[in-house]
């Protein structure tokens, strides 16, 4: 698909890779953006200046992990531009916990990484097979194909959003809605720094699993895929190898995860 002409609704917006999008998607000649985030002031000052300049962009504060509100959210960007013809749940969050994270840790993962993207297709879709089609960006990470040393609630929950978007492409494509699941190792955000300046056991063994990209370069990999149609859409093209790597022999790929973890924790 090709964003030229198409209303785009993209959640957390207001930095890292969902801002890089929204400027994306303007730059390709979206007819309208709807942006929304936990960061009002953000998503606010990037519809002004994205509207400014020529792209018609609203904004709405919105907590992804509250499902009416995220019902909402899609009824109000229906409403402002008539339709929602692309939709990127992209908010997600990460813990930097494994055993240690508490029940609040894992709810709070569970309803920002995978059913704030439930609720929100369970909003989007109804209008995207009425109109005889549509896209889904559900932004994953490489975490939800392999795994993230240093943080169980991020490893489990990406998993579950690749597996919930793959159901949504079998399940919806022949009424013609796309799905991609975006499976980016590094990128240089506010999420790898971690608030700690990126000194967790996850951030450590994220930056040294690859090169950290910037939110621009996984723009361009989503605008890439979606014109190609690819269900998996990976920044980081290594992230394919290790993932036939690990389909084809799971014992020696946990076996090398180890290894590399522990090389990392010794201070490698
Ligand atoms: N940075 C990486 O290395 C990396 C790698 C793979 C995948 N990802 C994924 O990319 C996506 C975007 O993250 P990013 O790296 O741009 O980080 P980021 O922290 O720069 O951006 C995340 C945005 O989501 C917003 N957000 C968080 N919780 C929210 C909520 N409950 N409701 C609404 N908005 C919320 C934040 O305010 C922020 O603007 C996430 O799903 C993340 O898991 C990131």
């Amino acid at each position: 698909m090709e964003l030229d002409g198409k209303v785009a609704l993209i959640t957390g917006a207001g930095h890292g890779i969902g801002a890089a999008m929204a400027h994306r998607f303007a730059q390709e000649g979206a007819a309208g953006l709807f942006l929304v985030d936990l960061d009002g002031p953000a998503v606010d000052a990037l519809a002004s200046e994205l509207t400014t300049a020529g792209t018609p962009t609203a904004a709405q504060t919105v907590d992804v992990a509250d499902p009416d509100a995220v019902r909402e959210m899609v009824a109000s960007a229906q409403a402002r531009f008539g339709a929602v013809d692309v939709l990127c749940s992209n908010a997600g969050i990460g813990t930097a916990q494994g055993l240690d994270a508490d029940a609040a840790t894992w709810d709070r993962s569970w309803s920002v990484n995978v059913l704030a993207h439930v609720h929100a297709a369970e909003a989007a879709i109804p209008g995207m097979v009425e109109r005889g089609g549509g896209y889904v960006v559900a932004t994953c990470s490489a975490a939800g194909l392999l795994t993230m040393v240093g943080d169980a609630p991020y490893s489990v929950t990406k998993h579950a959003a690749v597996a919930f978007a793959e159901w949504l492409a079998v399940t919806y494509g022949p009424q013609g809605v796309r799905v991609s699941a975006l499976c980016p190792q590094g990128v240089a955000t506010a999420l790898l720094d971690g608030g700690d300046g990126g000194n967790s056991l996850s951030s450590r063994i994220v930056r040294s699993a690859a090169e950290v990209l910037q939110p621009e370069d996984v723009a361009q990999s989503v605008i890439d895929g979606m014109a190609e149609e690819r269900f998996l859409i990976l920044p980081h093209a290594q992230v394919a190898e290790h993932y036939r790597k690990k389909a084809a022999d799971p014992d020696r790929w946990i076996g090398a995860m180890q290894r590399f973890a522990a090389a990392i924790e010794d201070g490698g």
